[in-house]
């Protein structure tokens, strides 16, 4: 898969699964807009992308804030164009609808889920334009069950699959492709915070890494690598799926 050519924005690209893609993406010849609203660790990605040899600068970007998304994105358009979107930035905030606040629900649901629709909005002119261009969202395996104390980012993580799907329907006639992946849990600073949220985080870590068949928490290359296929010429005929990618957590009946 080369992406030599193609220019690709990748949002909370400072860390964990998005640093590992932009990394990817730019190993195979992308340049890379690595975005991120920590703009110190956005600007570490891109100076490690340029150490090895590729193209890429950072930008300070909160994905909740529409002005800051029309200026970034008007301006990668201008200067060089985009061709791959990866809406990836996304928090968590444990709690149930007993124990979340009003503000917290809202804040989970604007960055995890609202910044998809903003950043999207942005793009999709250009993208028009050209007929041609590549979303790709991360939403999660939460998305698909139900995690205790987990409600506003499963339920926020859920509309990402749909809202790939429609926005892959809407996009379709453009050849604009739109599709998103379900990680199971990731070894990032996300999942060590969530980690940490818990009474015991070793035994928290210890279960999780044991819903997975395939006997180890993921990486951030794990999912890279499926957003490097869902974006490729190789997938041209592939818009609005979810590709889970979970150590067979979601295929498996949980056992002692
Ligand atoms: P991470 O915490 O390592 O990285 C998330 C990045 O998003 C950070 O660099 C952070 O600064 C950035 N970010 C947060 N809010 C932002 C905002 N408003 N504007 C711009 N950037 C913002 O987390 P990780 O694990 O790499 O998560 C990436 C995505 O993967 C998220 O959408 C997360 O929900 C999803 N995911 C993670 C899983 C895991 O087990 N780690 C499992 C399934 C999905």
């Amino acid at each position: 898969m080369s992406f030599e050519g193609k220019t690709a924005l990748v949002s909370g690209a400072a860390s964990g699964i998005g640093k590992e893609t932009a990394l990817r993406f730019a190993q195979r010849g992308a340049r890379l807009i690595c975005a991120d609203k920590n703009s110190t660790g956005a600007a570490a990605t891109a100076a490690d992308i340029e150490a090895a040899g590729g193209k890429a600068t950072a930008v300070a970007l909160d994905v909740t804030e529409p002005s800051q998304i029309s200026a970034v994105i008007d301006e990668a358009a201008a200067n060089g164009g985009i061709d791959i979107l990866v809406n990836n930035a996304g928090i968590t905030i444990v709690g149930s609808v007993e124990t979340l606040t009003p503000a917290e629900w809202d804040t989970e649901f604007d960055v995890n889920l609202k910044s998809i629709y903003l950043m999207s909005n942005a793009v999709w002119p250009h993208f028009k334009a050209k007929q041609s261009g590549v979303i790709l969202n991360t939403a999660s395996i939460a998305g698909q069950i139900g995690i205790a104390q987990d409600a506003a980012y499963c339920a926020s993580k859920a509309a990402v699959i749909m809202l790939t799907r429609c926005m892959a329907v809407d996009g379709a006639p453009d050849r604009i492709r739109v599709n998103c992946v379900c990680p199971g849990f990731i070894d990032t600073p996300m999942i060590e915070g969530f980690f940490d949220d818990q009474e015991d985080p070793a035994a928290a870590r210890a279960f999780a890494t044991k819903l997975h068949p395939l006997g180890r928490l993921g990486v951030p290359a794990d999912i890279a690598n499926g957003f490097l296929f869902l974006a490729s010429d190789e997938a041209e005929w592939v818009t609005g799926t979810a590709l889970t990618i979970d150590g067979g957590l979601t295929a498996a009946l949980p056992t002692g």
